[in-house]
């Protein structure tokens, strides 16, 4: 595990340098998820697969930029599945962005994993890595530092609703309305790492993209989005759901698979497990 943790810490370097310094114009191509791929988000997938081709425990990648999973080392145990650069269309207005890692043992799939991090490029450079706490680290000098470890509260105060509202069912507009009427604050900046890692540091809240009716099953991918972050969310104590049941239980059939996903501090989740049960 220590030389993949080694491996995330060259790319992110690398990344921050790509971000820092790349025209990032549109390339001609989409990925598997039917969107337009920036010249950025393929560089920031070279960087990580040249830099996991050097880590003997890694066996597959799969990534947003590719198809398919691609076989790495056949001895190695790891697969990890990486969503380059989170956020890519933020890059040009200069909001943060983030590169997410899904660490799992053996096979992918949410029951076989052991491990997950991610990073912001924001104004400092933070990465979060979770196996059985969650510990943030600091890019200072060319070197990832330990700052702290960190814990949710039981309850937080920023909402940050995902999706198109117009697209929402009345129920979950009536959830996140809830919410704000309690006091909520609304923080919503469109790159779910940085929106993620703010309701982490901020103490608690609750982040959604529910399904819409343009996208029945949610927008974000199952195996480097939605399953790192579960499990980073629960390892902080709080949770993470797909309004029913807990999204480190569920399936994926293909590496693109997407889900319906909230995360937060405890006392959103109990709430949104409520009104779905009534409602979905
Ligand atoms: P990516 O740039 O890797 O395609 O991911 C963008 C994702 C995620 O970061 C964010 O939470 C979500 O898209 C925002 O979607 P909406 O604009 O539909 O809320
Ligand atoms: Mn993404
Ligand atoms: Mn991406």
């Amino acid at each position: 595990m220590r030389d993949i943790f080694d491996a995330i810490q060259k790319s992110a370097i690398r990344i921050k340098d790509a971000i820092d310094v790349k025209d990032i114009g549109y390339s001609q191509q989409e990925n598997s998820s039917g969107e337009t791929q920036l010249q950025l988000d393929i560089q920031c997938d070279m960087i990580i697969e040249e830099e996991f081709s050097r880590v003997a425990s890694v066996h597959t990648i799969a990534s947003e930029e590719k198809a398919d999973a691609e076989l790495m080392h056949e001895d190695g145990e790891y697969f990890v599945a990486y969503d380059p650069l989170d956020g890519s269309s933020l890059v040009d207005v200069n909001l943060s962005v983030g590169s997410i890692f899904g660490i799992y043992k053996g096979d992918f799939g949410s029951a076989k994993m052991v491990a997950s991090c991610y990073v912001v490029y924001g104004p400092r450079v933070e990465m979060v890595f979770a196996e059985n706490k969650t510990k943030l680290y600091l890019l200072q000098s060319g070197e990832f530092e330990f700052v702290k470890e960190i814990r949710l509260n039981e309850k937080g105060k920023l909402n940050a609703p995902g999706g198109t509202q117009q697209n929402w069912a009345p129920y979950h507009k009536e959830l996140v309305d809830s919410f704000f009427a309690e006091g909520y604050r609304l923080r919503y900046s469109g790159g779910m790492v940085p929106d993620l890692h703010q309701i982490l540091l901020k103490g608690g809240g609750i982040f959604s993209y529910p399904g819409t009716s343009d996208k029945p099953e949610g927008k974000l991918r199952r195996l480097f989005e939605v399953f790192p972050f579960a499990f980073i969310y629960e390892k902080s104590g709080g949770g993470a759901i797909d309004g029913k049941n807990n999204l480190m239980t569920l399936g994926h059939a293909h590496v693109h698979d997407t889900a319906i996903c909230f995360f937060g501090s405890n006392y959103e989740i109990a709430r949104v497990k409520e009104v779905y049960a009534k409602n979905a």
